[in-house]
């Protein structure tokens, strides 16, 4: 029998290397479209589940259904508080934004309540209409550090008023399960519901308390129970809701509508 030779061997071996990088480099090509949907249509779930408009009855599908049908996604300008429309809401990526120097501005140390360093000059937010044409909600992606982690969400608004809030979520954080993992809670979450998120001089009032709160207290309308064991996480997310609803955040947006822009919309 022949015996094959060093050079053979390694000119096989070459091969096999060159042949399987180009099989997993195509896959990563070809799939990277594919995670990117996936991506979306996750935070599209998030959004529609802090709306109250998902429904567990129904496939995947037919949420996005509704999703297209009753979320309207716009992009706004953080320093007018302005729609913005030579921007496309199919293709920008915020959370990229937020890391390019270019799309985003530095967060001066006391103005950074959420410890995001970062903060982009546009921002998503949606605007729901859970029954018929009317708008009754607009949801706001938030994101602030935790113990470990940022954690990214969403709090949607009553539009009527633009202070109660309907509801909080949040797709992507570190946090320890237990304990500031907590926050996926859904019997914490349901305790946002309700809740005031501005005091009537309209600053941010809304806060997680350390415990319980008590019902009997006159701020009970803006606090929310804090989760046991896990007090860091929970002025993470007090601190990144005084950040994002606040003058540096969402302020300028929300104070348009406050003073009668709504139609803008
Ligand atoms: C392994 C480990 C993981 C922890 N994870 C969290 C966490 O995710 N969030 C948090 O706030 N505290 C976490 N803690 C607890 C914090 O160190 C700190 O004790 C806690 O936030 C204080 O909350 P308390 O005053 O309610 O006890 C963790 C502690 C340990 C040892």
């Amino acid at each position: 029998m022949k015996r094959e030779t060093v050079g053979q061997t390694i000119l096989a071996a070459t091969i096999l290397c060159i042949v399987c990088s180009i099989i997993v480099s195509t896959t990563a090509v070809v799939l990277r479209p594919i995670q990117k949907l996936n991506k979306i249509q996750e935070i599209n779930k998030n959004i529609l589940q802090v709306s109250g408009l998902f429904d567990k009855e129904k496939s995947f599908d037919d949420n996005m259904k509704t999703f297209e049908e009753k979320v309207e996604k716009k992009i706004i300008d953080f320093s007018t508080g302005q729609y913005v429309s030579d921007i496309d809401t199919n293709t920008y990526d915020q959370k990229k934004a937020s890391k390019d120097p270019v799309q985003s501005e530095k967060v001066p140390g006391d103005q950074d309540l959420a410890s995001i360093k970062r903060r982009e000059n546009y921002s998503f937010v949606y605007l729901v209409k859970n029954s018929g044409d009317k708008v009754d909600q607009v949801i706001l992606p938030v994101r602030g550090y935790g113990l470990w982690s940022t954690m990214y969400g969403f709090i949607s608004l009553d539009y009527s008023n633009l202070k109660t809030i309907k509801g909080i979520t949040f797709y992507e954080h570190g946090e320890t399960p237990g304990l500031g993992g907590e926050i996926d809670n859904p019997n914490w979450k349901k305790q946002w519901s309700g809740k005031e998120a501005f005091g009537e001089d309209g600053t941010v009032s809304i806060e997680v308390v350390k415990g319980l709160v008590d019902p009997d207290s006159e701020k009970a309308k803006y606090e929310v129970d804090g989760l046991s064991g896990a007090t860091i996480t929970s002025r993470g997310v007090s601190d990144m809701l005084h950040y994002w609803l606040g003058e540096n955040g969402f302020g300028p947006f929300l104070n348009n509508f406050r003073n009668g822009e709504k139609n803008n919309g």
